[in-house]
This record gives C-alpha cells, structure tokens and sequence, in this order.
C-alpha cells in the first residue's frame, strides 16, 4: 500500500482523557503504519472545549476542511463542566454533530465484547456474561438530537420542547447497514430496538425495519421495546448479536452494554455514512473526574484505531493485530485501574506501551 498515495488521518484530540488517549492511539497507528508500510499522513485539528478557547468557537470551518480532505477521522473525546453554560451552538458537543451530520455519518457501531481474560472485571456473574459479543448499531444523524429544539417563558412560566423527527429512508438505510453487517457475523441475528407502543416515530421505524427484513430472509430479524432491551442486556446479554436502534435509544444502550461489559474504557466506536471519511472515536467522554491524572485506559482508543483500519481504510491486517495485540497485554494480565479492582494498575502511557510491545 505504501506505493499507492499516502492515507490523511484527521486527529482530534479534543479536551480531558480525549486528549490523553489520542496521544497513545496515535502511537499504536504510527507503529501499525510502520509495519505494514500504510503509508499514512497525520494532521491534527482543532475541535470541542479546545476550539472554543482557541478560536471561540466549537469546530472552526478549518478542522471540517481538514476532514473533508482526509480518508479517515480519529477523534476522542469533546466536553467538560468549563463549558457547559453556554448556548446550544457553543457547546463543545455541538462539533461531534457537525462532523456527523456535515459526513453524513447515519450508522455508529459499537461492539461490545466480553473476551474470557476480562470475566472478572464484568459486573455480571461469570455464566451470564461469558461468550457474550453484540454489536451495537446506532443511528446517528437522526432524532432528538437533530430535531426542532425551544425554550420559551422564564421561571414557573419556563417550557421546553425537543422533536423526535425520522423519515422511512433514515430508518431504512441504517437497518440495512445492520442487516448487511449481521450477515457477516457467525449468527446473523439482528434485534431492531424501538418504542412502538408509545411513540410514533418507533412505529414507523418498526414498519420499515418489518419491509427491510424481508430482503434479508436468510438473518433472524427480531423486534424489542427499548425498555424490554435494558432489562435484557443485563438478565441475558448473550441473546444479542447486532442491535439496531434510534439516536438516543443507542446512546443509552451503548453506556450500558460497555457497563457489562466491565468498563466503558473498553468499547470503540465507527460512525460511517455511505462514503469517506468515517468518523472513528471511543464511546466514552472526556471524563473530568479523572483527566489530567494519567490513569485513562488508553484501550477504546486504541481499539478504535483498529476499526479505522479495517472500516476506514480497508486494512484488515493491521487492524487485526492491533486486536491481538491489547488482547494478548490483557491475558499478561495488565490493567489500567478501571480494570484493576484495587490492586495496581498501570497508567495510562505504561499500558499502551505494553500494547506496543506485543504488536507485530
Ligand atoms: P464519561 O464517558 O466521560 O465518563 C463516565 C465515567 O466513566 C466516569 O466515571 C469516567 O471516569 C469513566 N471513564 C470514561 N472513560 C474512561 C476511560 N477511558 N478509562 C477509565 N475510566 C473511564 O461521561 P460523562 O462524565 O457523562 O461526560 C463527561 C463529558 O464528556 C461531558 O461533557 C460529555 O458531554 C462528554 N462526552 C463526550 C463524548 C464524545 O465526545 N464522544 C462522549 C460522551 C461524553
Ligand atoms: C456519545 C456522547 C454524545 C452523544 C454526547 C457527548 C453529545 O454521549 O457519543 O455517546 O450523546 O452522542
Ligand atoms: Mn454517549
């Protein structure tokens, strides 16, 4: 690959552990691109708290430039209590939903895996967990969150109104991706997550995800209220393969799937549209309460870095090692101290060190 042009990388560390755990997944690419001659370009922008104190503003038309021109965007994480008094259009979130939106970026995926070295550290007892490998696929440019938002009247007189707006084409498109994706997976089962007994955006996503199952007559294609699902994912998280779901509902079901499965420094994400670039970044925030002390699991990160190889740029190889190797840093027992229970755990540069060490 290294003939062919070289492959940009837009890096955007963003504020808090996004920062810090960008830095190591840097490194693990870098290695990565070394071994396997990938040929690859990295070119840092601005975007979150960081932008905002920067430039005043969450994501300057620069960094969207910077990833229009790339083939892939690795970013970690935009957020933090210094600025979260600010207007919608302010807030350091608001450049995660310009990139998604700007990309047309509708599907996220997030895996959630429990591999047998890390049983103990899953809240859940061993026999309910083990074996356990869904993959979540969430919608991502739909929604509340894209929705007609307003605030009207002060105090007593204060109101509030979000709006759940989906068309049948977004609902379509992102449960054939799940569909397409299942058909890879061993038990080509996928569980569709709505609220159709309540909301009416949930019954038209039902309906759709009822005609798209038909084009798919060799998957299992199930449906679940949203409610049923949370309960689900912690009585018997091993009846899930893919999960396909609305913005919010997937935001939610996401944290706790990476709650079972022990932490949710552990769960990378993919958001992918139907071209370049992906959007590739670990599901957890910036976490405050512990940035700045250099204890961040560095793994969703890192594992991250692995989906951008293999969704990003086509490279299995590489990504699969990446793969290979936290696991095998897993099995040799190293921990950050999320992982840890209490006993020492390693910081977060001294565990991606000994990914590196076992990544060939
Ligand atoms: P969070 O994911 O940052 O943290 C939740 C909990 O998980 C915290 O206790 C944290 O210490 C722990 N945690 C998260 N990642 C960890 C890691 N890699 N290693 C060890 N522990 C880890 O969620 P929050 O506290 O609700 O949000 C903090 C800020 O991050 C908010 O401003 C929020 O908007 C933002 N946020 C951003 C993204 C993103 O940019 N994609 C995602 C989620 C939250
Ligand atoms: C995520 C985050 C974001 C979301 C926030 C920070 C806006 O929680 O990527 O899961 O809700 O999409
Ligand atoms: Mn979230």
């Amino acid at each position: 690959m290294s003939a062919g042009r070289p492959r940009r990388i837009a890096v955007i560390p963003g504020d808090g552990i996004g920062r810090e755990v960008i830095a190591e997944a840097v490194r693990v690419l870098a290695k990565a691109d070394r071994q396997y001659e990938l040929g690859l370009e990295f070119e840092e922008g601005l975007a979150g708290g960081a932008a905002i104190d920067a430039v005043g503003h969450p994501i300057p038309p620069k960094t969207v430039e910077l990833c229009r021109r790339s083939d892939a965007i690795l970013l970690g994480a935009c957020g933090g209590p210094k600025w979260d008094r600010g207007p919608r259009e302010l807030r350091p979130e608001q450049a995660l939903f310009t990139l998604r939106k700007t990309f047309g970026l509708y599907a996220n995926l997030r895996p959630a895996i429990v591999p047998p070295v890390l049983l103990a550290a899953s809240p859940l007892r061993r026999e309910i967990v083990e074996g356990a490998d869904l993959l979540i696929v969430r919608e991502l440019t739909g929604g509340l969150y894209f929705g007609a938002q307003s605030r009207t009247g002060e105090r007593e007189h204060a109101a509030a109104l979000d709006t759940l707006p989906y068309s049948a084409a977004e609902v379509r498109r992102v449960v054939r991706k799940a569909c397409e994706i299942a058909r890879g997976r061993p038990r080509r089962k996928v569980t569709s997550v709505d609220k159709a007994n309540v909301l009416e955006t949930s019954r038209l996503w039902r309906e759709v995800a009822t005609e798209v199952a038909r084009e798919f007559s060799d998957l299992t294609v199930e449906h679940m209220l949203v409610d049923n699902c949370a309960l689900q994912l912690v009585y018997n998280p091993k009846q899930f393969d893919v999960i396909v779901t609305e913005n919010m509902f997937g935001d939610i079901l996401s944290d706790e799937a990476a709650g079972v499965m022990g932490s949710l420094g552990l769960m990378p994400s993919a958001s992918l549209g139907d071209r370049p670039p992906g959007l590739f970044e670990p599901v957890h925030g910036t976490a405050p309460d512990i940035a700045g002390k250099g204890i961040a699991n560095p793994l969703a990160a890192i594992l991250t870095t692995a989906l951008l190889l293999r969704y990003g740029l086509g490279q299995e190889a590489p990504a699969a090692a990446i793969e290979a190797a936290v696991l095998q840093a897993l099995q040799d027992g190293c921990r950050t101290a999320d992982l840890a229970g209490g006993r020492p755990a390693l910081g977060t540069a001294a565990m991606t060190d000994a990914v590196l060490a076992r990544l060939h």
